[in-house]
């Protein structure tokens, strides 16, 4: 963690040099290499034997290593791992930290062969590999847990490789306050853990820590025309009136391709409002490949069709200002804010008329979300309301306590997390460093292709 300038991906070439330069003759215990090979070839085998310390159990022992990939061993008498440290060259004892490793000694961390080895694991047993972001904007509000996040926890627990990001670089399309954009983007990780997002199955990271993506959005840029990008919806919504369109605007979509493609993502669940960036990720993806040779993976959009209104009737918003329940509010809150601005039934004048429910703006929409899988509660709501023995002001209460019912394991767990700001930017970290992994590879074959060379 504390090491951000070594470069986190361990070269395994310039390992074994030095661990070749290193090598001691030591005795080769038995038993210690009778592992499986990472490599099954033959060829290029040079076998190199190296003195390990085991800084848990403080036992000293010898390992042998017989391919350039072959980097790690786990101590014979406590089985901790045990790694080669190319920062403080010591071969010690390793914490295993989501998948990355930890020298024990001089806590440089370092994706790794354990690493690989896990991303490979899931992305080849998995169906999809499914992507999706948050901006940093604030706090989430009900209609995000609902309608997106809720569905993301579902994915996890599925045989999938999931990464979840937190838009920090598309936060600052609109937003300018350094330390909003910081506290949000902590705020959006805790968000994703309390509402049950597990950092050991889903990859949860800040989109800038992988500048990876940023190249990538670069070389994306060279084939799109600028002329699509000003007349896509979703760009000339985000200008505010009086406001110049400025080159992240502009760039903002292609950015969200390089997102997407940067991992190779199958499925990405979005809002509808979103569509159109998902389209032209398809487009770019396309383009791409017809111009360059085959790269990218076309990407399908995973519609989320919950839409959870807001008091007016529109798309819930922020929950800063009143058109939105937020996670943390408590029952008296949302009891409160539906009372004083959630709008019913325009046409029952009293108490005791009958209701329509189709025509409820803001309360019976969240009944027919949260009741989606128990219709005869549902029914109740919709009886008593076209009866006129429900009034507007009891069906706001209950939906409310049901939504606090709802929420209440969220907020309890968001605030645990609140208070361990540490561990959660740890798991960014670990996160990054995982999404760095994955997306180097499609950027290296991009540079390839375009003629880029590394020099
Ligand atoms: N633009 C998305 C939003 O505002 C956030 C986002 C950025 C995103 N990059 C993405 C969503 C990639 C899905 C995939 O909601």
């Amino acid at each position: 963690m504390n090491n951000k300038n070594i470069i986190p991906t361990v070269n395994p070439d310039e390992i074994f040099r030095i661990m070749q330069e290193d090598a001691v003759n030591a005795t080769i215990p038995t038993g210690w290499n009778q592992g499986a090979m990472p490599c099954d070839s033959k060829e290029n085998i040079s076998l190199t034997s190296l003195k390990l310390h085991c800084t848990k159990c403080n036992i000293n022992t010898a390992g042998v290593y017989k391919h350039p990939t072959d980097t790690e061993r786990r101590c014979p008498a406590c089985d901790s791992l045990l790694m080669y440290c190319p920062a403080c060259r010591h071969a010690v004892s390793a914490t295993e930290k989501f998948s990355i490793l930890l020298c024990d000694r001089c806590q440089t961390d370092y994706v790794t062969n354990l690493t690989v080895e896990y991303l490979a694991s899931r992305d080849r047993s998995s169906r999809e590999i499914i992507l999706s972001g948050i901006r940093a904007t604030g706090a989430l509000h009900l209609g995000i847990y609902l309608g997106a996040i809720r569905q993301f926890v579902e994915y996890e627990l599925g045989d999938n490789l999931c990464m979840y990001f937190i838009a920090d670089w598309h936060t600052l399309t609109t937003c300018h306050d350094p330390r909003k954009v910081s506290s949000n983007t902590i705020a959006v990780a805790m968000d994703y853990l309390a509402a049950g997002l597990n950092p050991e199955r889903s990859i949860i990271y800040a989109q800038s820590s992988v500048p990876e993506i940023a190249e990538l959005a670069l070389c994306l840029s060279m084939i799109q025309s600028k002329n699509k990008l000003e007349d896509l919806p979703t760009v000339k919504d985000m200008v505010r009136s009086g406001e110049t369109m400025s080159m992240g605007h502009l760039q903002y979509p292609v950015l969200m391709a390089a997102d997407i493609l940067g991992p190779k993502a199958t499925l990405v669940p979005v809002g509808s409002d979103q569509i159109p960036n998902v389209e032209l990720a398809r487009d770019l993806a396309d383009k791409f490949n017809r111009q360059f040779g085959q790269t990218f993976t076309i990407p399908r959009v995973g519609l989320r069709t919950i839409k959870i209104p807001g008091f007016k009737g529109e798309k819930m918003g922020e929950p800063t200002d009143e058109s939105g329940i937020s996670l943390q509010d408590h029952l008296e809150d949302i009891s409160d804010k539906y009372a004083r601005f959630g709008i019913t039934d325009a046409g029952r004048k009293t108490r005791n008329d009958p209701g329509n429910p189709d025509n409820c703006v803001s309360v019976y929409p969240v009944y027919k979300v949260l009741r989606e899988n128990k219709p005869d509660a549902l029914q109740i709501v919709e009886r008593e309301c076209l009866s006129g023995t429900r009034g507007c002001k009891e069906c706001k209460l209950e939906l409310a306590r049901e939504i606090d019912e709802l929420i209440s394991p969220f907020r309890e767990r968001r605030a645990v997390l609140m208070n361990q700001q540490k561990y959660v930017e740890e798991i960014l970290h670990y996160g990054g460093m995982k999404a760095r992994e994955i997306v180097r590879h499609t950027l290296e074959e991009v540079r390839e292709k375009m003629g880029i060379v590394s020099f």
